[in-house]
Formats: structure tokens, C-alpha cells, sequence
């Protein structure tokens, strides 16, 4: 070997011994940003992909979680995800309009699942991949559906029938059928970002909002709410998604560990979902803050009856197709009561 190819072999060694300590040093790193508390269905499930993350990938990856919309509010953390302030975000499903992607809202309408299991043939299956592909020419891929729970109606006044919701004014999120929603009850829609909805109830610029109970406690809405119904009439998750330039340039190793971290954490997240719902419904009652009524069969029917109709009226925006598919992979009949 000569003195000069001697010397470039070192020079060589010397750059990728340096290129490899980089690695080491600098990870890889997302961030994830979210709304709702850390104690959460979501919460817990973007750490334990935090965690999953750093494992599978031997460190190459940290995924930063900032709770409780400390980096961006609804609307602020999608148009972050666009400019690449942010790599990863989990809205809930009635916020992808916002998005110019209207299809997601078929989510959002009155008591279309009826259980976890009904709703996974949809997250799980066919349709919910295909509404993924609708994600990509705004620059976005759809990585997992997670679980939150079924929203029941609060306030404070007593809710057993539709007609109580008459006059009042609900928080809802910018969902054209959480909009539609609300009308059918008669009641006055409001659309606002979730970090300010404690305070809006808390000094009254609305008088009652929907949530699944793990949102109602953490956010301590029960404290500003006398009364919660369990109608548990729609259904609140969300889809995980990431920047697209941001994940395909990612080394193919390190976003296929991604991928495996993501599923376990969507395993994880939609195992834990309703035990955490649960588990916050009896922290609800025990506060004794907030009288919980479970609907008889009968009321339970009547918000169904004033309910349903929303579905037809919104399927021109959802898709007369796609809302069809849908009931024939749950066999919901929107006739039957
Ligand atoms: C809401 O705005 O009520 C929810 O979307 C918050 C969340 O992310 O669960």
C-alpha cells in the first residue's frame, strides 16, 4: 500500500467512525404533539410509541410527545404537521376537514357503531384504508386508528330526552355532522378547540358539550358540569399521521421498525382504550361532582329516533357509497330503532 492510499484509507475510517458517533449523538427525531392529557387513551399511546420507538430502532429514533395541546391547539397542530414544525399528530376523526377531507366524518354520525368490535370491521378493514389514500395529496400518510370511546352528552341541567337539549349551546368540534348533530336536537352548536373548552363551560359561553369520559375527567369538564347522560351516542378516535416527505425520506430500515413500533402501540392503545373510559366514569362518580344518568331503553330510542335522520341528510358530503359500504360491514340497519 502506498503512503497515499494508506492515508485514504484512514481518512475514510476517521469520516464514517465521526458519521457513526453523529448517528449516535443525533438521533432521528420526531415530534409528536397532541391535545388531550398524557392519562388518556392517546396519551398512553404515544408514549408507549415513544418508548416502542427508541426501542426497535436502538436509539436512531426519539419521538418527543407534547401533551396537552403545550405546542399547538386543533387547527394550529395540522397546519404545523404541514409546514414540518411537526413530524407526527393524532386529531380525532371529525377534525380532518379541516383538511379538506370530508369522508372521515362518516365517524361522527349518531350511533353508527354500536360497539368497539362493530367499529373495528370499519378502522381495521378495507374502508379505513381506503380513506388513508384520500390523506396523500395533502402531503400526509395515515399510519394506525386509535380508540378513544363513545361520547356521552353533558351539561348543567338534567338530560333524559332530546327536548332537554333544546336552546342550549354545545361545544362541538368543526364536524359539519357534529353540526348537523346539534340541530336535530334543536340545540345551538358551537365549534371550539378543545384546550378551551373547560373554561367556556367554566364561565358559560356554552352550557354543555359531548365527550368520552376519559376527556371529561382529565380535562376536569366534570367539575364545570352538573349533569352527564350516558347516551354514548357517536363515536371519538383518531387516525396517527405523519408528515409525508418527513417519512419517506426516512432510511427504509428505520420506517419499517416505525411501522412495527406504530402497530404495537395501536395494539396497545386500542386494548387499553376502554378500561381507561371506565376507570374515569367511576373517578366521575366517585368526585360526586357530576349526577351520571344512564338512559332507560325508551330514551335511549328517542335521541336514536332524532338521531338517525342525520345520517341521510349528510350523505351527500360523506358519500352515499361509502356510507352504504359501511352499514353492510356492520349490518347497521337505519331502520330499525
Ligand atoms: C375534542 O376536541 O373534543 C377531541 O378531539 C380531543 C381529542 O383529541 O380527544
Amino acid at each position: 500500500m502506498t503512503t497515499r492510499s494508506l492515508l485514504l484509507a484512514l481518512l475514510a475510517l476517521v469520516i464514517s467512525t465521526m458519521s457513526l458517533s453523529a448517528q449516535a449523538e443525533d438521533p432521528i427525531v420526531i415530534k409528536f404533539s397532541h391535545v388531550v392529557a398524557p392519562d388518556t387513551p392517546k396519551g398512553l399511546g404515544a408514549e408507549f410509541f415513544a418508548k416502542r420507538a427508541a426501542e426497535r430502532t436502538n436509539g436512531r429514533v426519539k419521538v418527543e410527545v407534547y401533551p396537552n395541546s403545550t405546542l399547538y391547539k386543533d387547527k394550529e397542530e395540522l397546519e404545523a404537521l404541514q409546514l414540518g414544525a411537526v413530524q407526527m399528530v393524532a386529531p380525532s376523526l371529525a377534525k380532518f376537514s379541516l383538511l379538506g377531507v370530508r369522508e372521515f366524518e362518516l365517524y361522527d354520525l349518531p350511533y353508527i357503531f354500536d360497539s368497539y368490535a362493530e367499529l373495528h370491521k370499519v378502522t381495521q378493514g378495507p374502508i379505513g384504508k381506503s380513506l388513508f389514500r384520500k390523506l396523500e395529496p395533502k402531503g400526509i400518510v395515515g399510519l394506525a386508528y386509535w380508540d378513544n370511546g363513545f361520547k356521552s352528552f353533558s351539561a348543567n341541567a338534567p338530560i333524559f330526552v332530546p327536548a332537554d337539549l333544546k336552546g342550549k349551546k354545545m361545544r362541538i368540534q368543526p364536524s359539519k355532522v357534529l353540526e348537523a348533530q346539534m340541530l336535530a336536537l334543536d340545540a345551538i352548536p358551537r365549534v371550539m378547540a378543545f384546550s378551551e373548552v373547560y373554561q367556556a363551560l367554566k364561565i358559560g359561553v356554552v352550557d354543555g358539550t359531548e365527550n368520552p369520559i376519559s376527556n371529561l375527567y382529565t380535562q376536569k369538564m366534570f367539575e364545570v358540569q352538573s349533569h352527564l347522560t350516558m347516551t354514548e351516542h357517536g363515536y371519538l378516535g383518531y387516525v396517527v399521521i405523519v408528515d409525508k416527505k418527513f417519512w419517506e425520506a426516512l432510511p427504509a430500515d428505520v420506517r419499517g421498525q416505525l411501522d412495527l413500533a406504530m402497530k404495537d402501540a395501536t395494539d396497545y392503545t386500542n386494548q387499553i382504550a376502554k378500561q381507561q373510559n371506565d376507570q374515569d366514569l367511576e373517578s366521575v362518580r366517585r368526585s360526586g361532582k357530576t349526577r351520571i344518568h344512564v338512559p332507560t331503553p325508551e330514551q335511549r330510542r328517542a335521541f336514536k329516533k332524532a338521531l338517525i335522520p342525520v345520517h341521510q341528510e349528510m350523505a351527500p358530503r360523506i358519500g352515499e357509497d361509502l356510507l352504504q359500504s359501511v352499514y353492510s360491514e356492520t349490518g347497521f340497519d337505519p331502520g330499525a330503532l
